[in-house]
């Protein structure tokens, strides 16, 4: 097994009527992270969760709360955000803010800064953003919704990045139809972190399938 392959569970399949339970289990788990995904129903057409919620379930567990901020504008979220608890705040290059000054903001209340690209996004506009970030995000299906099919076409601009980051300590982390098999496809392009929403939650046991996941490499 290789430790270097982290496993990043997306609480968005999770069961909302019994969120701190379901943290409660991944605290419990060998996953690294747990991916918190952030919906403002303008930058992506749904829902989701805000800072209200992180602040509740930031008590069950000391795991790194990896939370992916698709919204726009995002600039006036930062600190409610970080005051609830976030340690990994990813925004995306799409949005209409000063991303370099929202990076630099993050890291500024010595958080990490994540940049994520959407699928029609190319590899190239993460460049400008190197020396501002500690994780790449690749998404490999259109954001908004968990449980969707993996965008196999990800997968050149996945390896694009590793070779962009070269010995950069940046993480490169991919979200988005994460099942055993591209997991596997993924991690052979170059990723190191593994967003996993329905596979992990769909099944009884979650400390089974984040070991499964992890396993393979
Ligand atoms: C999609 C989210 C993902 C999603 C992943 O916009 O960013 O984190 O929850 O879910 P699965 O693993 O089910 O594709
Ligand atoms: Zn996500």
């Amino acid at each position: 097994m290789s430790s270097e392959i982290k496993i990043a569970p997306s609480i968005l399949s999770a069961n909302f009527s019994i969120l701190g339970e379901e943290v409660k289990k991944l605290d419990k788990s060998d996953c690294d992270y747990v991916h918190i995904d952030v919906m403002d129903g303008h930058f992506v057409p749904n829902l989701t969760i805000g800072p209200d919620i992180i602040k509740s379930i930031r008590h069950i567990t000391k795991k790194k709360f990896d939370v992916h901020l698709m919204i726009n504008p995002v600039k006036n979220f930062l600190d409610s955000f970080i005051e609830a608890g976030a340690d990994i705040i990813t925004i995306h290059h799409e949005i209409d803010d000063n991303v370099i000054e929202c990076l630099k903001k993050i890291r500024k209340k010595n958080l990490k800064a994540g940049i994520s690209i959407k699928p029609n996004t190319t590899s190239h506009s993460i460049k400008k953003y190197l020396d501002y970030v500690d994780l790449i995000l690749v998404m490999t299906v259109e954001p908004g919704f968990g449980g969707q099919k993996f965008l196999n076409s990800q997968l050149t601009k996945i390896s694009e990045i590793k070779q962009i980051i070269g010995n950069r300590n940046i993480e490169l982390e991919v979200d988005g139809g994460i099942t055993l098999e591209t997991a596997k496809k993924a991690v052979k392009a170059g990723a190191n972190v593994l967003v996993s929403g329905s596979t992990i939650f769909k099944g009884k046991n979650y400390q089974e399938k984040i070991i499964e996941l992890k396993n393979q490499f």
